[in-house]
């Protein structure tokens, strides 16, 4: 195994002045978070899309396996979707591998258009007159302790009623869309906030995320469509701990990790600006791999 950068900071970059250059570049970026389907949820110190796409450009080839251990959020395996990579992440936190999971799922046009039809139908879901469902879980696992306050119980109603109906569209996976748009409106709407949004506000932007992941997973698509010439990559969310991987990572080209630590700071999110990049050489092995969620070597 190469340690090929262990600090972006530390001397053991690679001499290549050019790769140096444009790793450094990729890494100081401060742009906000924009493209593909990163948007479909603001996970807590998620690496910067260009950087993750400067590394996988320079240390792996179309085709090659990258492993994630501790996906977050899954940007790594957006990025190498988008790039032809095979990809696995990994993640003990449940929320992680259904955020994942939805943004690296491929929608056709049929999908999209259904969901668009939901999408524009949604807001009138949401109606302070009519009841919601209570989910039984949501109180049992304490979810409503911030949520049943005079300025959020209306928001809560909200999430219910959005939910109830995203649970009504046909096929797992567009059932995950939609419970991935409300979450993310739920994010908006309760994360971090001083005051909150009025109901009016919540059927707004329900909407407006709804059309906003609907555009990132046609580029999504588009961009796997793009590398179908080599041949059609594959993206699993595994939720398990990084310790059970080290089976797969006798298999990739790279496995590369973010600190598993958070680092909010000041009710900001922070982008995680250092990483663990070992480069393998062993590559297009996905079709031995995950049959049963196992590697195998053939
Ligand atoms: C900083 S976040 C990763 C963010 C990710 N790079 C992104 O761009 O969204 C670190 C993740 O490590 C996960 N984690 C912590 N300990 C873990 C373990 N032992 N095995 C797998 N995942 C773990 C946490 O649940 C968290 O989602």
């Amino acid at each position: 195994m190469r340690t090929v950068v262990q600090n972006l900071c530390s001397k053991s970059l690679p001499a290549d002045a050019e790769l140096h250059h444009r790793l450094v570049a990729a890494a100081r970026d401060t742009a906000p978070v924009s493209g593909l389907t990163h948007n479909f949820y603001k996970y807590p110190a998620r690496f910067s899309p260009k950087f993750v796409r400067a590394v996988i450009e320079l240390f792996s080839e179309p085709g090659d396996l990258i492993l994630d251990p501790f996906m977050g959020g899954g940007t790594t395996l957006v990025e190498a979707l988008a790039l032809g990579r095979h990809v696995i992440g990994t993640d003990i936190n449940s929320l992680a591998v259904f955020v994942a999971e939805v943004k690296t799922t491929l929608l056709d046009d049929r999908e999209l258009a259904a969901i668009n039809r939901w999408a524009t139908r949604l807001p009138r879901r949401v109606n302070m007159h009519a009841s919601s469902v209570c989910f039984g879980d949501w109180a049992d696992n304490g979810y409503h302790r911030h949520l049943n306050r005079a300025e959020t119980w209306r928001l809560r109603k909200a999430i219910e009623q959005a939910l109830q109906s995203a649970l009504r569209l046909g096929s797992p996976k567009l059932q995950a869309f939609g419970r991935c748009v409300v979450l993310r409106t739920a994010q908006w709407a309760l994360d971090g906030r001083k005051t909150f949004p009025s109901v009016d506000g919540f059927r707004d932007s329900l909407i407006q995320h709804a059309e906003r992941m609907i555009s990132g997973a046609r580029a999504l698509r588009a961009a796997v469509e793009a590398n179908a010439a080599h041949e059609r990559t594959d993206a699993r969310c595994l939720n398990r701990s990084a310790a059970q991987t080290e089976a797969y990572s006798n298999f990739t080209a790279l496995s590369w990790n973010s600190r598993p630590l958070p680092s909010v700071a000041g009710g900001r999110t922070q982008r995680d600006p250092g990483a663990v990049l070992d480069r393998r050489p062993t590559r297009r092995i996905w079709r031995s791999v995950l049959c049963d969620g196992q590697p195998e070597s053939r």
